[in-house]
């Protein structure tokens, strides 16, 4: 290995749930991370969680959990989503854990004590979903443009960093260096914010307002917090100063943020590091939004999608693909399930799924499953230029990736698809079969093919790595031994005339729409419920279904869900969410206080991204619902027999 690679993704704040949006910044990073592995880098892909400050406060309050034990709970969630996702990191920072909080008062004292960082007076304009102030130039119509809420106006004493020492500096930086924030629209957003004077950054917080946070090493009444302590945790997770992975890997440090943290990667965390003599990263890499029909999605607008019910429904690496085909990197995109069906269907199923398939079963049908060999003596009448095609896709490819542009280094590998689904079709194989004289041509186009689905493979793999796996496992490569490197992507004839294949498989199923949407018939012809009776049970199955009595202690929608409620209940020992399908017969107020009966032993469930524990047990006449209660009070949690 030669060079080194570093990309990180923001700390997401454990105020919430992972959602679609962190999930796809989180698979960038994966992809990024993979691809640059493939090209003989040692990689470093670094996440976390960020967990100080109002918003985990007001959170866990919230829970009625104490910070420490709501972090750790939320923090868990995005730990361990990733994997699920296949998002192979190599460390996962908390800014809670130690090492980090002394990188952090190490390098605010150092800045203290050169003078950079001073006590004062502010009043400003306060977003507490942002945790930051707000000129007014930056509000619209006096509002956050993210959150679309006022902010507060608060005044008090505080430390501030001293950034306008900086600002000439960081101008000249960015335009020196063009892939210092890219795309271009957003570095061109930085200098445009950087042609008014920078306002000094207020780095604290009075203890008697937050105690959760960092006390600063110089005056114990204060914590920092948020971007002061955020964004450090780049540096901390190498082990700044002295660790080897720091001097490793941060000369070749690479960010993944959306545009919603422009300001603060692009600004404040420069000028830190600039100001504590600390080279700056390489480059920052800006994504647009995923929108819901128009708004970002985001918790605050209660509009998200839930990354594990996607890969649930369509299959992980259908659902990565969606995210790194469909968003143009830079550019917001807007999410619907239609539009990721039909990227399953057309590009996967047809273009892809086909190829494989086709070829595969080619090759058992003329070779009896065997590799053929390939003759360079046919080599002209049969080749039509797919080797050279192959080698322009992975130039291809890799220039897309290497600029961010991932819908276009999908482009050009669906351009090479496409060139091969082709390619059967004018070399006609099945022609070629019924002529004697024809073997060798046959032989060399059906070798062709097979490689050219080697190279695919190799290309799809950061992207969709199960997916790569099993196309190279069915072209005979060692699947204990890796494949995915871009040496061997770029040589034609990587595979080993004679040895044998396994038959086809579907890498991906069509996904019928109509089916999807088609309501399940539960009546009879006359519209009419039918009864029928199931068949008898013994006791002792009866008894193994556990079903208690529970109080309802409160009732909350489910956005997007028309049908479903969240209730949470009180079984006595415990409390528990429930997700029932009641929304359309009973209001939430109407709810609470009920005493329902629960199924407690059922397998939890999650459904529109909320866990059930449990089901609700209700009577359905005529497509009316109503709840089972008991007829009069009993202790929560009592067992029904
Ligand atoms: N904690 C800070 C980041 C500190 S980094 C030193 C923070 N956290 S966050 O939880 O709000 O995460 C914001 C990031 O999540 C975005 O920059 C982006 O990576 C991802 N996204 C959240 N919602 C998103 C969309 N709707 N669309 C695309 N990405 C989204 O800010």
């Amino acid at each position: 290995m030669s060079g080194s690679f570093f990309i990180s993704t923001p700390i997401y704040y454990v105020n919430a749930r992972p959602h679609l949006g962190h999930a796809y910044t989180t698979i960038v990073a994966d992809v990024v991370s993979r691809f640059n592995a493939m090209n003989e880098l040692q990689t470093f892909f670094l996440t976390g969680t960020d967990e100080h400050g109002d918003k985990i406060v007001d959170a866990a309050e919230k829970e009625g959990l104490s910070p420490r034990k709501y972090v750790d709970r939320i923090s868990g969630l995005f730990h361990d989503l990733w994997p699920e996702l296949n998002v192979k990191y190599d460390y996962f920072i908390r800014t809670t854990d130690k090492d980090h909080i002394d990188v952090v008062e190490k390098i605010l004292q150092r800045l203290y004590d050169k003078g950079d960082i001073y006590f004062s007076e502010y009043e400003g304009k306060y977003c507490f979903g942002c945790e930051r102030f707000y000129t007014d130039r930056e509000l619209v119509d006096g509002k956050c443009p993210d959150h679309e809420t006022k902010p507060e106006l608060i005044k008090e004493y505080n430390y501030f960093f001293k950034m306008s020492q900086y600002q000439e500096w960081l101008i000249q930086h960015i335009r020196e260096n063009p892939d210092f924030i890219r795309p271009e629209r957003y570095r061109n957003e930085a200098l445009s914010f950087l042609k008014e004077p920078l306002e000094d950054l207020c780095i604290s917080r009075p203890k008697s307002r937050l105690k959760w946070g960092i006390t600063l090493p110089f005056d114990q009444e204060y914590v920092t917090y948020v971007w002061f302590d955020a964004l450090l945790n780049y540096i901390s997770a190498l082990g700044y100063p002295e660790g080897d992975k720091f001097k490793k890997f941060w000369p070749a440090a690479n960010h993944l943020v959306a545009k919603d943290i422009l300001k603060p990667h692009g600004i404040y965390w420069p000028i830190m590091l600039k100001a504590a003599g600390i080279e700056v990263y390489k480059s920052l890499n800006v994504h647009g939004y995923w929108n819901i029909d128009e708004s970002k999605m985001s918790k605050s607008l209660g509009n998200v999608v839930e990354p594990l019910e996607l890969k649930n429904r369509y299959g992980l690496d259908a659902f990565r693909y969606f995210m790194m085909r469909e968003m143009v990197f830079g550019l917001d995109s807007s999410f619907s399930e239609e539009a990721l069906v039909h990227r399953i269907n057309s590009d996967l199923a047809n273009d892809l799924g086909n190829l494989f398939s086709r070829v595969l079963t080619m090759t058992h049908k003329y070779f009896n499953g065997v590799i053929p060999p390939f003759d360079a003596g046919v080599e002209k009448e049969v080749s039509r230029d797919i080797e050279k095609f192959a080698s322009e896709t992975v130039e291809g490819f890799k220039a897309g990736m290497e600029d961010f542009s991932f819908h276009k280094a999908l482009i050009a590998v669906w351009g090479f698809i496409g060139k091969m689904n082709k390619y059967i079709d004018v070399t006609a194989p099945w022609v070629l079969a019924k002529e004697k004289k024809a073997r060798k041509q046959l032989e060399t186009v059906i070798y062709n093919l097979l490689e050219g689905l080697r190279i695919v493979s190799g290309l799809i793999y950061p992207v969709m790595p199960d997916t790569a796996k099993i196309m190279q496992a069915h072209l005979g490569l060692d699947p204990k031994k890796s494949f995915f490197e871009f040496d061997l992507l770029k040589k034609w004839k990587g595979l080993t005339p004679g040895i044998k294949i396994p038959k086809s498989v579907t890498l991906f199923p069509r996904i019928d729409i109509k089916k999807k949407s088609e309501p399940k018939q539960e009546m009879d012809s006359k519209g009419m419920s039918e009864i029928v009776i199931k068949d008898e049970i013994t006791l002792e199955t009866f008894k193994s279904v556990d079903l208690r009595v529970a109080t309802v202690i409160s009732v909350e929608e489910i956005p997007r869900a028309k049908k479903l409620l969240k209730v949470e209940v009180d079984l006595g020992a415990e409390k528990r969410v429930v997700v029932a399908g009641i929304a359309g017969d009973y209001s939430p107020e109407g709810l609470i206080g009920k005493q329902v009966v629960i199924v407690a032993n059922l397998k939890p469930a999650k459904l529109m991204g909320v866990l059930s524990q449990g089901m609700l047990v209700a009577a359905v006449d005529k497509k009316k619902l109503s709840v089972v209660t008991v007829d009069r009070m009993v202790t929560p949690g009592t067992q029904l027999s």
